[in-house]
């Protein structure tokens, strides 16, 4: 019996030295590579630490009064959430939707022009903020504070007391479905 044990013992580490490209026993060598794991995901954990404290430190020296005069200028563009707004079919041509965007605050009209036209804008009346409507009859957006009104195509105001357009809301239609995209800026 113990002969047998030792032969055993023999024939295994020749084994292990006839493929001398295993330096272990083999559990051994299976715990190196979990080792080896282990280091790239403390590394990752600490590189993760890392960039969360430049990331504090990023927000703790922002420059903020250069990023609003950014956020006004025409070219700070700025990024928007995709937002499903309605089915294109649960709009009949000529007939609006309210709806808001980008924010719950920022109410909005989209109004379907054609089969396959669709408008949107953000309807707080660029003079002083009233809401505006749909006229279907007149085809125009109509605000009834001071008889404001804005063409449907461009947002542009036609007649009354504003000066500036209607801030356009930017759509995707994807599969009969239509989606805001983004807001568009106006020169000042
Ligand atoms: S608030 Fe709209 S026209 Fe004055």
């Amino acid at each position: 019996m113990e002969h047998d044990h030792h032969k055993d013992k023999t024939n295994e580490n020749k084994t292990i030295n006839k493929n001398n490209t295993v330096p272990f026993a083999e559990d051994n060598f299976t715990h190196n590579i979990k080792q080896l794991q282990e280091r790239k995901l403390d590394r990752r954990g600490f590189m993760k630490t890392l960039v969360g404290a430049a990331g504090v430190f990023a927000v703790s020296t922002l420059p903020w009064g250069a990023l609003a005069m950014r956020e006004l200028s025409r070219d700070g563009e700025k990024q928007y959430a995709e937002k499903e707004i309605v089915k294109l079919d649960d709009v009949k041509v000529g007939e609006a939707v309210q709806f808001t965007y980008p924010s719950e605050h920022h109410t909005a009209l989209l109004i379907r022009t054609g089969e396959q036209d669709v408008v949107a804008y953000q309807n707080a009346c660029t003079h002083l903020l009233c809401p505006v409507f749909w006229d279907k009859g007149k085809e125009k957006l109509v605000c009834p504070c001071h008889h404001g009104f804005f063409d449907v195509t461009t947002g542009q105001p036609t007649a009354g007391p504003p000066q500036r357009p209607l801030p356009q809301i930017t759509l995707t239609v994807k599969q009969g479905t239509v989606y805001a995209t983004g807001v568009k800026r106006y020169e000042t």
